[in-house]
């Protein structure tokens, strides 16, 4: 699989088929499986650069009613773990933050399906699964996995790092695989799928969504203090959620908030190269129709 690519992320490795980089450990990954889930949970289910971010720092104060005071006192990175993460520079051991984080909880995974907490069928726990258009998603990936040593700080082109996304070599695999495997279970009534691009639109109305689906009933004032709090600018610029004290991430070169838009793809691939993207999804995704937003027209 990665015989093509010259790239070596630190300390990759491959899990059950899927390519992952050295803070992804394959003991945390059998852990993960079996790691204990509570009903009250909620689980936001990502694939890396979908939005994962903004979507823990909406979910965390919706579950935490509207509490701006509480999300600015500690990191959004400790207040909903990234339950497969073990960074011990950082002191991030996902499994046991969350572990120690009191209910009711929110985490992150960017697992497919059959890797992730198998507990999270039988439990009943509340599952968000963050999609985003794949162009978005491969363009800021390409950033994150140059300005970020955990990802080796890719020196290649984005012509390689597209080829890289489209096939899967790239840190948590496929983005076919791990978006078709949630996608067959979108009809699970504890399973929410929601998208960037409907997030971008109208962010107060995303809340209100998310909130009914949550069983949390929000004051219209409160609603609007999250989506105001949970707004790109906002979040840019506020310590608790722009990772700039993040060890690995070199801002210079890309910050983890970059751009936060929807299109931003067309500034990087090439006409050839969207052709040549559009007839690969329609092979890989066939039979899945999922409705991807490329762009916003309002
Ligand atoms: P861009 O690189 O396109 O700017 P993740 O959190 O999954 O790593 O995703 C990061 C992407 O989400 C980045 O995309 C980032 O800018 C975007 N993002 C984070 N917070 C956001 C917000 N409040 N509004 C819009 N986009 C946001």
């Amino acid at each position: 699989m990665s015989g093509q690519f010259s790239h070596v992320l630190p300390g990759e490795h491959i899990y059950e088929g899927v390519l992952f980089f050295g803070w992804t450990p394959a003991d945390t990954l059998n852990a993960v499986k079996d790691f204990q889930i509570f009903a009250d949970d909620a689980m936001l289910i990502t694939y890396p650069k979908a939005g994962t971010t903004w979507l823990q720092e909406v979910v965390w104060l919706i579950m935490n009613d509207g509490d701006i005071a509480g999300a600015k006192q500690k990191q959004v990175y400790f207040r909903s773990p990234f339950i497969e993460f073990k960074d011990e520079i950082l002191n991030e051991i996902g499994l046991d933050l969350a572990a120690q984080t009191p209910r009711p909880r929110v985490m992150k995974t960017h697992l497919p399906v059959r890797l992730a907490p198998t507990q999270l069928w039988t439990e009943k726990a509340k599952m968000l699964v963050l999609f985003r258009n794949p162009k978005d998603v491969c363009v800021s990936y390409y950033h994150f996995y140059k300005s970020s040593s955990s990802f080796g700080n890719y020196k290649g082109s984005w012509e390689e790092f597209l080829e890289m996304f489209k096939s899967g070599h790239v840190d948590h695999g496929s983005w076919f695989d791990f978006t078709k495997s949630w996608w067959d279970k979108s009809d699970n009534p504890n399973l929410k799928i929601i998208f960037y691009e409907d997030m971008k639109r109208d962010l107060e109305e995303s809340v209100r969504d998310i909130s009914k689906f949550l069983n949390k009933s929000l004051a219209p004032e409160t609603i609007k203090q999250i989506a105001e709090h949970c707004s790109f600018d906002s979040m840019k610029t506020n310590p608790m959620t722009n990772h700039l004290d993040v060890y690995s991430i070199n801002a210079k070169v890309s910050p983890l908030l970059r751009k936060g838009t929807v299109g931003d793809w067309k500034t990087h691939f090439t006409v050839m190269q969207n052709d040549a993207f559009d007839e690969f999804y329609k092979e890989a995704m066939k039979a899945y129709d999922i409705p991807f937003q490329y762009e916003l027209d309002f």
